[in-house]
């Protein structure tokens, strides 16, 4: 299908559609090319982008039987809010790329599937008005910017906005190497910008020695450290959650800081390639913390099975990135509605079938470690 043939939102949600990689596969369809080679792709040569979902696949599951699981639930408890279920909307730029009205729809979605939202610096809706339409959890997800009292002022926003809690950024001061969308040619369209920038102080002119990077002195100079962290956690009372961590020795460290909670991710893959999936780096990162701090995983969930996984290696609560603007693609806020119940629903069915009647009773043990390799696995 060529890009000036994309198909509207669909008013009906076709009854073979049942998976969130049927939404995946849809989706294509529903936007132009250069949106979804952004949206699907990966850094570099998406070595991570594709481990994050083949080490989910390895992953298997031993079941217990004859459970009785008629009191079980997904109730969780995070950062002193209760959740319905332990799956949470990703912060996710631009949603206008795939739907006229973007954030906005799916903040009615996640209102109806009591689903906390994570509202991203770079949503096109601005970030007052999502407010105002999501009943559930909101989280506000900031990009540093390089002048300072412009991050405040966004923290400020937010704040005035009721969200509850600033998940900070830390793995993408600058994009990877995202050649899938460089080839594709992918710019923002006209009509899709980040509204929350726009009384953003334009940049300084720097001119750079010729020994002088582009990276280090150019680029960089505008991204955060850990003395910017500390500045926001002394300027705010809200939680602060740190995403983009892989490494145990960074999560003790934010520990260390008062840091509410980490999100451990590769940042689907867009970042730095050739680094650990998420699921892979959680049980070392789970036991350098303890079992108290707050650890969310994102990275390539689509299945109820995916969110038990990540549960069983410590986990409190996953998030879904690329799902949420599939979903909003092909059928709007019904789509996306649509696409978390099925997730909900799956880890429910798996949770039933392994004998797990509440996220607390989901151990290690609920995974299954073959004595030795069998069949060369
Ligand atoms: C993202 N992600 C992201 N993260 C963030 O902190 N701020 C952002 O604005 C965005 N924007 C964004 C746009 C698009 C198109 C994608 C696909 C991803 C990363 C996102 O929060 C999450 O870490 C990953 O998407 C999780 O992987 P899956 O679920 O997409 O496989
Ligand atoms: C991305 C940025 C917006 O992943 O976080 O495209």
């Amino acid at each position: 299908m060529s890009s000036d043939m994309t198909l509207p939102p669909l008013a009906q949600i076709p009854a073979d559609l049942v998976s969130l990689g049927d939404y995946a596969r849809r989706a294509p369809a529903h936007m132009p090319k250069a949106v979804y080679e952004y949206i699907v792709g990966g850094g570099a040569d998406e070595i991570s982008l594709r481990r994050n979902r083949e080490v989910l696949d390895r992953m298997l599951i031993t079941p217990r039987v004859l459970v009785d699981v008629t009191r079980g639930g997904t109730q969780s408890q995070m950062l002193g809010e209760t959740f319905r279920h332990p799956i949470m909307l990703a912060p996710v730029a631009f949603h206008k790329l795939v739907h006229p009205e973007g954030e906005i729809a799916t903040a009615r979605a996640a209102s109806v599937l009591e689903t906390p939202m994570v509202v991203s610096t770079l949503s096109s809706v601005e970030l007052e008005t999502i407010a105002q339409t999501l009943d559930s959890p909101r989280w506000f997800q900031l990009y540093f910017q390089q002048d300072r009292a412009f991050t405040l002022s966004l923290v400020r926003r937010a704040e005035r906005a009721g969200y509850s809690c600033l998940m900070i950024t830390v793995d993408a001061p600058l994009h990877g190497i995202r050649n899938r969308a460089q080839r594709a040619g992918f710019e923002l369209p006209p009509g899709v910008e980040a509204v929350n920038l726009r009384q953003r102080p334009p940049l300084p002119s720097r001119v750079l020695e010729p020994s002088q990077s582009i990276v280090f002195q150019g680029m960089m100079t505008e991204a955060p450290n850990w003395e910017d962290i500390r500045w926001i956690q002394s300027q705010t009372q809200l939680p602060v959650v740190l995403k983009g961590v892989l490494s145990p020795v960074d999560a003790l460290k934010a520990q260390q800081m008062g840091i509410a909670g980490l999100v451990i991710s590769n940042h689907g893959g867009r970042t730095l390639d050739c680094v650990p999936s998420a699921i892979e780096v959680l049980p070392a990162i789970r036991q350098a913390v303890g079992r108290e701090m707050t650890l969310l995983l994102d990275g390539a969930v689509e299945r109820g099975t995916d969110v038990f996984k990540a549960i069983a290696l410590g986990a409190d609560a996953v998030m879904v990135g690329r799902p949420q603007l599939y979903a909003l693609a092909v059928a709007g806020a019904a789509g996306v509605a649509h696409m978390l119940r099925i997730l909900r629903e799956e880890l429910e069915v798996c949770m039933a079938l392994a004998g797990t009647p509440t996220l607390a009773d989901i151990g290690h043990e609920a995974l299954y470690r073959p004595a030795q390799p069998l069949w060369g696995i």
